[in-house]
């Protein structure tokens, strides 16, 4: 355990307990993320399926990374319970638009932990949240154009399954991303 990181209050400096808490909030994104998928296949939706598949992934090594930077830095890594998700949908839009407001929730909870680690001069927290803030731009930008072509749709899904097909077929660029504790499975 590395003596800068504890607090007489607390045992862990504010950011390290954010952070904890994050991998609580990046595991339940991924459950959600999979049941979102899961929708979308048993409807028979594979493009969206298939994107919504591999977010799930994504957000579980956003998950270990954090524990993996933790371990590094002395802190032991209580992994925390997955929190609810919701399951009940009428309709594709829907999905979509919770993945919008759950990725717009998520850049809020890493702008915190980005002004917690600022405020507590922890430059090495700071510096390992600068791959997070500009993966959650690209996140939010891709679930709006996503919501916005899934309206364009207006109910057609043949078109949205054809436009997710033709422009979200590639893997994220993940140069640069942090290391992973136990295998990326992205
Ligand atoms: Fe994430
Ligand atoms: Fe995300």
């Amino acid at each position: 355990m590395n003596a800068m990181t504890r607090t007489p209050e607390h045992g862990l400096s504010k950011f390290h307990r954010l952070l904890l808490d994050q991998v609580g909030h990046e595991f339940t994104a991924s459950h959600q993320y999979f049941a979102l998928a899961a929708w979308f296949d048993d409807r028979d939706l594979p493009g969206l399926a298939r994107v919504f598949y591999r977010q799930s992934l994504e957000e579980r090594d956003h998950a270990t990374m954090m524990v993996r930077y933790l371990i590094d830095n002395g802190v032991s890594p209580d992994i925390p319970g997955v929190g609810g998700i919701e399951t009940d949908f009428t309709g594709p839009r829907e999905l979509v638009a919770l993945a919008l407001r759950q990725e717009q929730q998520v850049t809020e909870q890493i702008k915190q932990l980005a002004k917690a680690a600022r405020d507590e001069h922890d430059y090495t927290g700071e510096q390992f949240l600068n791959w997070f803030l500009q993966e959650q731009v690209e996140e939010v930008s891709t679930m709006s154009t996503l919501l916005n072509v899934v309206d364009r749709g207006n109910g057609n899904m043949f078109d949205v399954e054809t436009w997710v097909n033709r422009e979200l077929s590639s893997t994220g660029d993940a140069a640069g991303a942090p290391g992973t504790a136990g295998p990326s499975v992205s």
